[in-house]
């Protein structure tokens, strides 16, 4: 036997590809040539083109594909074009040694990228592509949403990344979304990005020495970026893939939303214990209850009357500023007395089988047919529908749920099976429709992970043109590369436990490196058993202050967790935490707007803001809103305490502004008080933080409210902050106004960088805390344009200032020295 083995091994060892580059003026082309053995499936390629771009001094490309194969180039989605000229100053160089290429980061001489790995072999065969890179230690990797693990992803493990509607498990395996862009932090702290651009099927495996990326078809396409820093690398992806989309300001605020609600009477209802009990509500969401026969597009004629249900969505947008958003679910209804069925039967653009026929999967109306987003004219269909709908329900948003696309059979619902592959990541056709599909551009396979990301640029065009000249509010629960220029999501169907809450904070920051920084997780818990107050109270906690995205949703299986139901003293604390999330508005947008700019995250974990300090790395327990405010929340039932991690510098408590001589300085876990009541939360010194006292029962009444500044010194003494001014609606994204603040131990500077929005909104006082002054005699604003007084507290270091004569404009440029 041995002896037999022995005798085959060159027809079963691996393939051997000879590499040969030579310069380009892009940077670097070349072949790959099979020389011997073969992969597991024998399909592979005889030769492979490789092409290396130098795109930018922090970017480069790598591309291996077969030149005999057809390949289906997704349209729109890399942003910046293929280079014809290297960049001639990189900050990295390629050398292509023991038949592999070789990035190195010239500042440290690091190799991040080096594919020559013995341990997975090049492979290019029909089955399956793959190739590996090594890793000099267990690399400290995180991205790859979405799934539920730890921010630091586990290894080793075989990450699958295909959108999968399979609920929430925490099996570290895909969820809704696809997103194969990760980083990879090495010493120093330096990190770099790496994208495997390719939409098909794949898996990542995470190893101590290496990382293998395997994908059912398409090219060896990746992208890497230098960063350095976490947030750099997140800023050059977003770069290639689209900045996020601005929200509309009022998105900041509270949602509720459940399924369940048997009628306009009781979401009426719910909205009026809000108000009534002095809670404030942004936003009524219709979950599938509204729709006749799960019919998307069309109303329940008995409990959710069209007209009736129009009536109140314009009542409470001008009454009380609270707006809309309705589910659309893309599945069709398979009923030959509903127009939308027969007309998209009609013009044939839905997802085929391989006989050609219509795919009949299985969703909550029952037998349904699914548009395919892909088709040249299917902006035409959803128009047809999307317009009567936007003219009969003015809503301000979308809700574009189950579009992975859930489907509740493995496949198919028939006794057909889906064409076997030789290889496959796990979960497939999990609850997903069958993957030898077939849509006008290509196999399923190429197409299912960037369905949803079709959907909603098809959504927006009718939202766009219901609104003109609006920004349009899209939440989308499957998402791929390039899906936060045109939507938001949520994190999908969690439990009522605490571990929901807990994992919650990673897919948060995962959410944030995928370009998706609007994001957030169904507070209370969606579904499982009944949430108690206690879990309810420290999620509104942790979202008040982290969640860009703070929905209150539950499903028809549990009991309704609305936050005023727990009776005190959960409702109390639970109003309290929403006036502070208010109070935070303007913090919340300005991240908001910054992101559209850059990419940088609204919420982020701690080695994002602390990159040199490795104490910080994998810490998905806090979390961090923008470079400003440190939430430690407890997610534990029953703690009256939790430990956390404050890096070395000074801390002022969220509640009070006075530095916290427990956590500052301390550079150390430490283990702070937490009763009920409170969420520890600590502003970091060096931010300059706006908020807003005044209290109302949604943004758009306090969203104009005086804003106070409050400047929290760092340990040099410094500290900086922004603000974004514009109507919280209009797509131009020119008629905003920025405003910057820095301040030093004895001044702080307003500048305006941007002045294309007029408000008459004005900063009422401005605080600086942590100053080291025995007293200070006099404080001077230049220029003099209102009258002011001044008090300073030296045992808190806390100056003071606030106008007597109606503030100063928030895009007024001052000098405020002490
Ligand atoms: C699945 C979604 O994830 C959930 O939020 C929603 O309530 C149900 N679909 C019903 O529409």
């Amino acid at each position: 036997m041995l002896i037999l083995s022995l005798l085959f091994y060159p027809v079963l060892a691996n393939p051997v590809y000879k590499q040969t580059i030579r310069n380009a003026e892009y940077g670097y082309e070349g072949e790959y040539v099979l020389e011997s053995g073969t992969g597991p499936y024998g399909d592979d390629s005889k030769k492979m083109n490789i092409k290396i771009f130098l795109e930018t001094k922090k970017r480069l490309h790598i591309q291996i594909y077969d030149p005999t194969k057809t390949y289906y180039e997704h349209p729109d989605v890399i942003m910046q074009k293929e280079v014809t000229k290297a960049e001639p100053n990189p900050e990295y160089f390629l050398s292509f040694n023991n038949n592999g290429i070789q990035v190195t980061r010239k500042s440290s001489n690091e190799v991040i990228f080096d594919s020559s790995n013995p341990s997975r072999p090049l492979l290019f065969e029909d089955a399956m592509i793959q190739l590996a890179t090594k890793a000099p230690q267990s690399p400290i990797v995180s991205g790859l949403f979405e799934r539920r693990t730890r921010f630091q992803l586990p290894l080793p493990f075989n990450y699958s990344c295909v959108n999968a509607a399979r609920g929430t498990p925490n099996d570290g395996q895909a969820l809704y979304g696809t997103h194969p862009f990760y980083i990879d932090t090495r010493t120093n702290g330096n990190t770099h990005g790496v994208l495997f651009y390719n939409s098909f099927p794949m898996e990542i495996e995470l190893n101590h020495n290496f990382i293998s990326h395997r994908a059912m078809g398409g090219k060896l396409d990746f992208y890497i970026f230098l960063g350095p820093t976490p947030i750099d690398c997140v800023q050059q992806y977003t770069d290639l893939i689209g900045k996020p989309c601005l929200v509309p300001q009022w998105t900041m605020g509270f949602h509720n939303c459940r399924w369940g609600y048997k009628n306009l009477a009781e979401v009426e209802s719910v909205v009026n214990s809000y108000l009534s009990n002095n809670m404030p509500i942004d936003a009524v969401w219709y979950d599938i209850d509204y729709l006749n026969e799960k019919r998307i597009f069309e109303t329940d004629p008995i409990n959710y009357p069209m007209t009736q249900m129009k009536t109140l969505i314009e009542r409470y947008r001008t009454q009380h500023g609270i707006h809309t958003v309705t589910i659309i679910d893309p599945g069709i209804k398979i009923d030959p007395a509903y127009q939308a069925y027969n007309d998209l039967l009609k013009s044939g653009m839905y997802l085929r089988t391989p006989r050609g026929d219509a795919f009949e999967g299985k969703v909550w109306p029952g037998p349904t047919i699914f548009p395919d987003f892909s088709h040249d004219d299917i902006n035409s269909f959803w128009l047809k529908y999307y317009r009567p709908f936007l003219q009969s329900l003015p809503v301000d948003g979308i809700w574009d749920d189950m579009n992975e696309i859930s489907n509740f059979c493995d496949g198919y619902c028939n006794d057909t099976k889906a064409e076997p592959h030789k290889w496959e990541p796990i979960n497939l056709n999990k609850h997903s429709c069958p993957s030898d599909l077939v849509t006008s551009k290509g196999p399923w396979l190429d197409l299912h992970n960037l369905y949803s990301n079709q959907e909603n640029k098809a959504t927006a065009i009718a939202l766009k043109e219901r609104y003109p000249g609006k920004r349009h509010f899209i939440l989308s629960r499957s998402s791929w590369i390039g899906a936060g220029r045109t939507n938001t999501v949520w994190l999908g169907d969690n439990k009522c436990t605490w571990l929901d809450l807990y994992d919650s904070i990673a897919m948060v920051f995962a959410s944030g490196i995928a370009g998706i920084p609007y994001v957030g997780a169904d507070i209370g818990g969606f579904t499982g058993t009944d949430a108690t107050a206690e879990l309810v109270t420290r999620w509104v906690q942790l979202g008040s202050f982290t969640y860009p995205f703070y929905r209150n949703h539950g499903s028809n299986k549990i009991t309704g967790h609305e936050w005023y139901k727990f009776g005190e003293p959960y409702t109390a604390i639970n109003r309290e935490f929403m006036y502070h999330r208010q109070s935070l508005t303007s913090t919340f947008y300005s991240l908001m707007h910054q992101s559209h700019i850059d990419g940088t995250p609204i919420v982020v974990p701690q080695s994002f803001v602390f990159p040199t300090d490795s104490n910080t790395y994998g810490n998905d327990k806090q979390a961090m809103l923008g470079n400003i405010l440190l939430c430690t929340p407890v997610l534990t039932e029953g703690a009256t305490s939790v430990a956390g991690y404050f890096p070395l510098e000074r801390w002022y408590s969220f509640y009070t502004d006075v530095e916290d001589a427990a956590v500052s300085m301390k550079g150390k876990q430490v283990t702070v008080s937490a009763p009920l009541s409170t969420c520890p939360a600590h502003f970091k010194g060096g931010s300059i933080v706006t908020r807003q006292r005044t209290r109302a029962l949604s943004i758009q009444k306090m969203k104009d409210s005086p804003i106070f500044v409050t400047a929290f010194m760092s340990k040099d003494n410094t500290a900086e902050g922004f603000l974004f001014v514009d109507d919280g609606v209009s797509d131009n994204d020119t008629a905003v106004s920025t405003i910057r603040y820095t301040a030093t131990k004895n001044q702080m500077n307003v500048r305006v960088e941007k002045k294309n929005y007029a408000t008459n909104q004005v900063v009422e006082g401005f605080k600086i805390v942590g100053l080291k002054a025995a007293s200070i005699r006099g404080v001077t604003i230049k220029p003099e344009t209102a009258r002011y007084t001044f008090n300073y507290n030296a045992q808190t270091g806390t100056l003071q200032i606030g106008s007597t004569s109606g503030g100063w404009n928030v895009t007024q440029e001052m000098t405020i020295t002490w």
